[in-house]
């Protein structure tokens, strides 16, 4: 195959927005499990990730539930590059969840955090997820008896949208969550009706700001180090949460980290070793039924940055058996490439180390 330069990412040395100083990687039931997160989290320049949901009904969940979705509970809370997880509960009963965010807690995640913006039918149907921002009374319910249920020293952190229908009531859910002791807000800019549609709205986040002493966190639609420049303008945060931007570029965190330093995010050539380490996982722990279709996601992702990983995905779309999917990988990346890439990317970490000290003291200004 052959690799096209290096991209090129925009700089702003000298622009007006926050510095970064944290960046989380999204909870995202169904796409970014504990295989993409240890893959993510090993590309660099994610400070902490939140898993996705556990939905909790009217039951206390057995441990195996819970060390199930987040496999990083058998290791610390940490991916295995060292990147804490915290573990997200859905529900609307505080009680129910307060038992649940005690045996959770119990198994040692790097914090628990309430998800507050889930879109989905069956779920708000059942007055959880996006369905409680009309209820902001409830919502400080949830967090009051989780954050008593679990023990002080743990994060107790929250994520929700601007809204169900509207956003009138975004205020007033941010208080509740803030007034009854969540440590953190990740606001993802749009309302439920809004779903995943451009754009986001991070001025509204500002709003938010303005209201509520806790940290906040910014969330929606950062695709490139030009859509984090603007989402920190525009919501003040310094604190940014990527989703469907660190999956289809996995260079995305660090070059936000970078930006400023002519740093550039990670080429093809250091992807696919990335991707060929998701694919043995994916071996390893899943199904062989459900193997091809999750490299095939994450391929429909990638190629939306690296005009390579479209080659890829029209290349694989129609091959459905393992062996020739592996077949393809060793051709597309020999073993040498692999350690090469592998090596540039731990080459890449001192340079968002020194992206990082840098930002720190602009971090406490900002806030
Ligand atoms: C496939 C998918 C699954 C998601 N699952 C969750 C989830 O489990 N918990 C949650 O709080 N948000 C979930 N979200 C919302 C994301 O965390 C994030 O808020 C949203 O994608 C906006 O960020 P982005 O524009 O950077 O992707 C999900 C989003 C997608 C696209």
């Amino acid at each position: 195959m052959k690799f096209l330069p290096d991209p090129v990412v925009a700089t702003h040395a000298d622009d007006d927005a926050p510095r970064v100083s944290t960046l989380l990687l999204a909870p995202m039931e169904g796409l970014l499990d504990f295989v993409l997160r240890d893959i993510l989290t090993r590309a660099g320049g994610i400070d902490r990730c939140v898993s996705e949901f556990i939905r909790i009904t009217d039951q206390l969940l057995p441990e195996r539930v819970f060390t199930r979705i987040v496999p990083e509970l058998h290791n610390g809370g940490r991916t295995l590059a060292g990147v804490p997880v915290r573990a997200q509960l859905l529900g609307s009963d505080p009680v129910c969840l307060a038992e649940n965010a005690a045996r959770l807690a119990a198994l040692g995640p790097a914090g628990i955090d309430l998800n507050f913006g889930c879109p989905a039918k069956v779920v708000n149907r059942h007055g959880g997820g996006a369905a409680l921002l009309e209820e902001p009374e409830t919502i400080a319910a949830i967090v009051a008896a989780v954050r008593r249920a679990v023990p002080a020293h743990m994060p107790v952190s929250a994520k929700m949208r601007l809204g169900f229908h509207d956003d009138s009531k975004a205020v007033a859910c941010a208080q509740a969550i803030a007034g009854s002791g969540a440590d953190e807000l990740v606001v993802h800019a749009r309302t439920k009706l809004q779903a995943y549609r451009p754009p986001a709205f991070w001025e509204r986040i500002a709003d938010i700001r303005a209201a509520v002493s806790i940290p906040l966190v910014a969330n929606g639609e950062i695709w490139t180090v030009e859509d984090a420049r603007r989402c920190r303008e525009a919501s003040g945060c310094h604190m940014l949460m990527l989703g469907r931007g660190a999956v289809a570029d996995p260079g995305l965190a660090l070059a936000i980290r970078a930006s400023g330093s002519a740093q550039s995010g990670l080429s093809w050539t250091q992807v696919l070793p990335l991707i060929v380490q998701f694919w043995q996982l994916v071996c390893a722990r899943l199904d062989a039924h459900a193997r091809p279709g999750r490299l095939k996601q994450w391929l429909n992702f990638l190629r939306r940055r690296y005009p390579e990983a479209q080659l890829a995905y029209m290349a694989l779309r129609t091959v459905n058996h393992p062996t020739d999917i592996q077949r393809w990988l060793d051709a597309a990346c020999p073993g040498s490439l692999i350690e090469e890439g592998l090596e540039t990317v731990d080459r890449l970490k001192p340079l968002v180390a020194v992206a990082q000290a840098r930002g720190a003291g602009q971090h406490l200004l900002a806030h």
